[in-house]
């Protein structure tokens, strides 16, 4: 089935009953940490208004998350203690985080009264990657009903993701279903024109997005490492700029296909190069032929400039990974351009979306979170999503239904 039609099913919240009984919730709880400290706890935020949304009706919940890949083994730096104690604090209640995800302790703590529960990094089981059927009988032997509102893991094909929903009444919560019908937003009717801003460090990432947002899209507008592979795919010299070689042809192909669709392709016409990727290398703005033996670390003004008129005249705009390495001052100023002409599109009426880890962690680091109409928790689950393909989370919990 076509994605774009997946949300009509999907069973919500009110659909699900609830009271009294122990309601298994997979959240995606996997957020970025720093010396053991979560550095940015948006995920963390993002997934209280379903279990709140829960508890209101008399729910008693049993949360669980990956984090991190720690591939079916215990590792102690990722053990879910620290987002225990944020959500307890955004809770405003007990939180009971524990050191197993299954096992007697987690019965027991399931079979209680306790409110909330913590169930430890479902990737220390082997079990949950697998997705083995007896791993997810566990994880659905301890609650009555299960809701997934963990978006940003829906394109795994994980136990608690599809393995759990086959097993009991189930429902997306609301951040799941939010997400969702935001990102379709793009793929259905959107207002034109629609600009698409495409950077990070990979093309190979985002062709299949590209492929899918030619049909709809008015402008592509590439920056970041990925740019440098279409600027070689043209015959530009990038110099020692970063280029995936194995991909030129199937660029090539998908500029022809922009060409004949009418979709305009913007490139980089000057850069920042650096002599390497460290902070306090040197680096200055050159023109394309002027990079050399160096590489390209962030968009050049007079490239930022051109992007930001496209970009601020758009009626819907999706926006997925930063201009330049934004992590380092120098090379931020391309990023930061783009994000402020979002936010002009955004306060002029405009639809706009940030997906990806990257550009979210960029809007986070920019202070601009408020600059998107949605800033969406997911990296790959939203890059799949506009692929055209439907996420298997999503899948599992609309199957329940029919
Ligand atoms: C993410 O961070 O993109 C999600 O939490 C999924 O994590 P994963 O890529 O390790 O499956
Ligand atoms: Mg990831």
């Amino acid at each position: 089935m076509n994605a774009a039609r997946t949300n009509f099913t999907l069973p919500t919240l009110e659909d699900l009953e609830v009271e009294d009984l122990r309601v298994l919730v997979r959240a995606d709880l996997n957020v970025p940490l720093e010396d053991g400290a979560i550095a940015d706890d948006l995920r963390v935020r993002a997934s209280v208004p379903t279990l709140e949304a829960l508890l209101e009706r008399g729910a008693r919940l049993a949360v669980c998350s990956h984090l991190g890949r720690p591939k079916g083994k215990v590792r102690e730096e990722l053990r879910l203690a620290p987002v225990a104690s944020r959500l307890a604090e955004l809770l405003q209640r007990d939180v009971l985080a524990l050191d197993e995800v299954v096992g007697e302790e987690a019965e027991r703590a399931c079979a209680s009264d306790a409110d909330v529960v913590l169930l430890e990094n479902l990737r220390f089981e082997p079990g949950e990657e697998a997705n083995d059927a007896g791993f997810a009988a566990a994880l659905a032997s301890f609650a009555q009903a299960y809701v997934n509102d963990a978006f940003g893991s829906s394109h795994r094909g994980h136990a608690s993701v599809v393995g759990v929903p086959a097993l009991l009444p189930c429902a997306a919560g609301l951040l799941l279903a939010r997400e969702v019908a935001e990102l379709e937003r793009l793929l259905e009717g959107p207002e034109h024109p629609f600009v698409a801003v495409l950077g990070g460090a990979k093309v190979s990432d985002k062709l299949g997005v590209i492929r899918n947002l030619l049909e709809r899209v008015d402008a592509v507008v590439v920056g970041g490492a990925m740019a440098f592979t279409l600027l070689a795919a043209q015959g530009h010299d990038v110099g020692g700029s970063r280029v995936e070689r194995g991909r030129l042809d199937e660029i090539r192909d998908t500029l022809k296909e922009a060409e004949a669709k009418g979709v305009d392709v913007l490139l980089p016409s000057d850069v920042m190069a650096a002599e390497g990727i460290g902070e306090g290398s040197p680096h200055e703005v050159v023109s394309l032929a002027g990079i050399g033996s160096r590489m390209g670390v962030d968009i050049g003004p007079e490239t930022a400039a051109r992007f930001g008129d496209v970009i601020a005249a758009a009626r819907t705009v999706l926006w997925n990974g930063p201009m330049g390495i934004f992590e380092i001052d120098d090379y931020a100023a391309g990023t930061k351009a783009v994000a402020l002409a979002i936010a002009e599109a955004t306060s002029k009426g405009a639809f706009t979306v940030a997906g990806g880890g990257d550009s979210a962690a960029a809007l986070v680091e920019l202070g601009m979170t408020d600059a998107v109409s949605h800033l969406s928790t997911g990296g790959g689950a939203s890059l799949e999503l506009l692929e055209g393909k439907e996420l298997p989370g999503v899948a599992a919990l609309r199957k329940e239904r029919s």
